[in-house]
């Protein structure tokens, strides 16, 4: 008997990817998916710690299905399992029960290839009349890679392909090392095989996904090393990939190599996310982010040297423990001297577990709120200035999603901007979708562009 599985993700690409694998491995069971929780056999929040706001959505959103649950149960209608999964539950394990006793299962980011098995026993548990209390927060990666290896294909044109994951960096403000575990790399012939499979389903585009995917460093059988450069090279070389992506990328780990490859290889696309959070050096020290200002811009002149063209985007997160006015000003400085295409700004969150939560000098609130609306007033200027420039020219677009209106397809520049097309009409709309196609920009607004065919 088919089941039903509603899925919801909060957070980053990673668990858009995560996400992906799960609804993979359920399909395997018997799992299709639903958009609607109360069809669900299945529901699993994929959820995201990084900041207190992301943690707290969570929790609003399982006393929603708390209220959906008990209606259930008045009814007599079927007995949904409700899992919590992803870094909240890593981060808080038994605890998300203790607080919420809906919840029926909790598993970490390293265990979903044990969702089958766990939601097995669930549904046991649940016929014979016990509350189930399944927790799974161990962190050991290479198991679940080894049994998750992509099984049915994405029809999609663009798809995420993870190749590292967690982190040894321990920047003081940051959960990630601590729910998502130490730094792995996926040894070559893994990433190998899921990128076979992609490239003959026809996907054209490749984002290679890690937290610090630039520390990338898988093994091959014969003992050999592969940096992110390498690879890169290697999918470049073999596959019928036309674009190539790589995020998050950590400053520190911004080699030579991989810079180089920015001005050599056509499919690696012109876009690069290197997340520089904040510009007082003070700052970054405290952040324990291994590498100064004057060294991150450095990387951007070398670059830019090889690409000229390229988007820059990066992270900045205003009012970290000590932060003055003058280190505020600084970050101000190194947005205006580096001229970003687009770019993420947070309020610091204090999380606990962290170093920084604990430290004394904490910025009040109203000064965080003040700070990120002058930084975000300066980046959405840069990028609306940075998409008014496209303007005239015709770029390459992969129409990869269905617009609001009727006729209507997005798609992605080279340079990551969303490129909103007017086929029309469906049939036309239908025709083009999925496909890399040449358009022309016509128009562009704060946050996307709108384009034509050229002809
Ligand atoms: N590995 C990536 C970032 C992962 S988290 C990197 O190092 O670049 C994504 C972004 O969330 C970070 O770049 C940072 O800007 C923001 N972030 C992380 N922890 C935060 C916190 N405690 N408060 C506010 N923003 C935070
Ligand atoms: Fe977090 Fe820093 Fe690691 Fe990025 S590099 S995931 S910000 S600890
Ligand atoms: Fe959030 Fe976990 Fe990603 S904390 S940002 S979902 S790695």
């Amino acid at each position: 008997m088919t089941k039903k599985l509603y899925i919801k993700t909060y957070g980053c690409q990673m668990n858009v990817y995560d996400t992906e694998r799960m609804v993979d491995v359920m399909a395997h069971e018997g799992y299709t998916t639903t958009d609607k929780p109360d069809d669900a056999d299945l529901i699993v929040l994929n959820t995201c710690h990084i900041r207190e706001k992301a943690a707290e959505k969570v929790y609003s959103d399982i006393g929603r299905l708390r209220v959906m649950k008990q209606k259930q149960a008045k009814k007599g209608s079927k007995e949904t399992i409700l899992a919590v999964g992803g870094c909240v539950a890593q981060a808080e394990g038994a605890e998300i029960q203790r607080r919420m006793p809906v919840v029926d299962m909790v598993f970490g980011p390293q265990t979903y290839h044990r969702l089958p098995d766990m939601a097995r026993r669930a549904h046991e548990l649940k016929k014979q009349g016990e509350h189930p209390r399944i927790v799974d927060t161990d962190l050991s990666v290479s198991e679940k890679f080894a049994a998750l290896s992509q099984k049915t294909v994405t029809p999609k044109k663009t798809a995420f392909l993870t190749i590292q994951e967690g982190c040894d960096k321990f920047c003081t403000y940051c959960v990630v090392p601590y729910t998502r575990g130490g730094e792995f790399s996926r040894s070559f012939e893994d990433v190998m095989k899921d990128a076979g499979k992609l490239n003959d389903a026809g996907v054209l585009e490749v984002t290679l996904l890690g937290q610090n995917v630039n520390a990338y460093h898988g093994m091959s059988a014969g003992g050999k090393e592969w940096s992110l450069a390498r690879l890169i090279r290697h999918l470049a070389d073999v596959t019928d990939f036309k674009r190539i992506r790589y995020t998050t990328s950590h400053p520190g780990d911004m080699t030579d190599e991989l810079i180089a490859i920015h001005g050599e290889i056509e499919q690696c696309m012109p876009y690069l996310h290197l997340p520089v959070q904040s510009g007082s050096d003070k700052i970054v020290k405290a952040m324990n982010r291994h590498h100064t200002i004057a060294s991150y811009l450095k990387t951007i002149e070398d670059i830019r040297k090889v690409r000229p063209d390229i988007a820059l985007s990066g992270d900045f997160i205003v009012g970290f423990p000590g932060e003055s006015d003058a280190d505020f000003e600084e970050t101000m400085k190194l947005v205006r001297e580096v001229n970003y295409a687009q770019a993420y700004s947070f309020m610091y969150s204090e999380r606990p577990g962290t170093p920084a939560a604990a430290w004394e000098d904490q910025v009040e609130s109203h000064v965080k709120s003040e700070r990120l609306a002058e930084l975000q007033e300066e980046l959405n200027r840069q990028q609306r200035a940075f998409n008014e420039l496209s303007v005239g020219k015709v770029m390459p677009v992969l129409l990869e999603r269905t617009g609001k209106q009727a006729g209507q397809l997005v798609g992605r520049s080279p340079y990551m901007q969303a490129v909103h097309v007017d086929f029309g009409n469906g049939e036309t709309a239908a025709q083009n979708f999925g496909k890399l196609v040449d358009m022309k920009i016509i128009s562009a607004g704060p946050r996307s562009l709108k384009g034509e065919f050229t002809t």
